[in-house]
């Protein structure tokens, strides 16, 4: 599992890959003013796996 999570801390998800992402990130650029979480997952320039939930237990465990 700490594999898993290890990962996630990480990787960013590419925010090209997918329309629904594209259409996501838009809105969250929208959001940001305002937003003090937002603004924080934003600030690097990338949106890691664990930003958008990956490590919510139920992510993976049912
Ligand atoms: C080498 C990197 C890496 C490892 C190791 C990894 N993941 Fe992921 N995982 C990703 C990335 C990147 C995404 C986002 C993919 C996307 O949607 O663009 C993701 C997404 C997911 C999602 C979907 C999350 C969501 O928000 O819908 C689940 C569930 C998941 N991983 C489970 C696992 C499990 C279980 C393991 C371990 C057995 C694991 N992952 C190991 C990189 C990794
Ligand atoms: C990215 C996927 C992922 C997420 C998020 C995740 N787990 Fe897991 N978990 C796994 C996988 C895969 C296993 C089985 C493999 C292993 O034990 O390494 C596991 C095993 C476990 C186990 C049994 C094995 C052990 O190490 O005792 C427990 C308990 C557990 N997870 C609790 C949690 C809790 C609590 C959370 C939330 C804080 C969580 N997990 C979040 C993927 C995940």
């Amino acid at each position: 599992m700490g594999w898993c999570i290890e990962c996630h801390n990480k990787a960013s998800i590419d925010l090209a890959s997918s329309e629904y992402y594209e259409e996501m990130h838009d809105r969250m650029k929208d959001d940001v003013r305002g937003n003090e979480e937002l603004r924080r997952i934003l600030e690097d320039d990338k949106i890691t796996v664990k930003e958008m939930g990956g490590w919510e237990c139920a992510k993976c465990h049912y």
